[in-house]
């Protein structure tokens, strides 16, 4: 197990931008990088012995501060959309910055993904931190955040977050990596299949916003309950489908128990590569983003259509428009404390 460290790019105030790669017993690596505390790249075993970099990314931090879909990047202070770009809490409104139409999306203007965050390395992690300000992008209570990116021998990849704040505020922290279990650029992710384990998802409207409707999956295009490939039913443009062109949804994850577990499973059956995600958050977005055609990424690759799949473990977006979704509300001296984990295998 070993951390290196190198120098990505410097911010237009010179600080320096820093790569952190975790390399284990196997051969897997991730690389992790201060701005966006964003996952840059994740080699992993595939079914011939070599290596898979599952995940979408730049090679330039020039690239990463154009790129406006979040490549691998930590999301936050809330994560996916609210509603009107504001919110209630304690019976006084603040206003966000609308960076979606009307809404606010993934934590508005400047949001953590766009933020050089301070990195510490340690034996096989590299702990991140941030501190926001009170007031930032509108939120309340100066929050400070720490994300840690662990990669263990067994090819699980944690990423574990904690927050405080010294004021009653709102957060919904995520990640937001583009994977492709085949390889970054290999095509389309239309023949990988997934299983999620949720009986419900969160109904959307045109805007991509939850409307507070918790429906059932079955006979839907979102029955994800037994694996089945991804492409599928995309094409089976419903009334959940129009808005989105293709998955972008909350699912309820059922996870009785509480606590992680078992959220979603994927799996390329070409190169056997196998993902597992844990977490211990009551949702998961599944976004397929529909067409990066132009898109150019890490050595070159052309990522063109339907090229990855998220899978954003989360709070259910607009949930302080919805009391009967879990809240997001994080009181004053309270930490929060959450983590998922992305943990990989070979299949036969
Ligand atoms: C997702 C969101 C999508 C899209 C994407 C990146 O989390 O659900 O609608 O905005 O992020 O832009």
């Amino acid at each position: 197990m070993s951390v290196t460290e190198t120098v990505f790019g410097t911010m237009p105030d010179g600080e320096s931008v820093l790569c952190y790669t975790i390399t284990n017993k196997s051969g897997a690596s991730a690389a992790v990088i201060t701005y966006g505390a964003t996952l840059q790249s994740l080699l992993v075993p595939n079914r011939s012995g070599g290596l898979t970099d599952v995940v979408l990314g730049y090679d330039t931090l020039e690239d990463y501060r154009k790129n406006k879909m979040y490549l691998g990047a930590t999301i936050g202070r809330v994560g996916n959309r609210i509603e009107k770009a504001r919110f209630t809490l304690n019976g006084k409104e603040y206003g966000l910055f609308a960076n979606d139409g009307a809404q606010c999306l993934h934590g508005g203007k400047i949001g953590f993904d766009k933020q050089n965050w301070s990195a510490k390395a340690a034996d096989d992690s590299v702990v991140f931190t941030l501190t926001s300000p009170d007031g930032d992008e509108g939120f309340p209570g100066n929050l400070t955040v720490t994300v840690i990116y662990t990669l263990a021998d067994d090819n699980a990849l944690s990423i574990r977050y904690f927050a405080v704040s010294d004021q009653d505020t709102i957060v919904n922290l995520t990640n937001h990596s583009y994977f492709n279990l085949a390889g970054q650029g290999a095509g389309t992710v239309l023949d990988q299949t997934l299983m999620i384990d949720a009986d419900r998802f969160t109904r959307i409207d045109s805007d991509i916003v939850p409307n507070g409707e918790i429906v059932p999956v079955a006979g839907t295009a979102l029955d994800f309950r037994k694996a089945k490939p991804i492409g599928r039913d995309i094409g089976a443009v419903g009334e959940y489908m129009d808005a989105a062109q293709g998955y972008d949804h909350n699912f309820v994850l059922n996870n009785k128990k509480g606590g992680l577990a078992l959220a979603a499973r994927a799996a390329d059956p070409q190169g056997g590569v196998v993902m597992e995600t844990y977490t211990d958050q009551p949702g998961v977005q599944l976004f397929t983003a529909f067409d990066f055609t132009g898109m150019r990424g890490k050595n070159g690759a052309e990522y063109g259509s339907r090229p990855s799949f998220c899978l954003e473990t989360q709070h259910f977006a607009n949930a302080m428009e919805h009391p009967n979704f879990p809240s997001i509300v994080l009181h004053a001296g309270e930490v929060l404390d959450s983590e998922t984990i992305y943990r990989f295998t070979t299949a036969k």
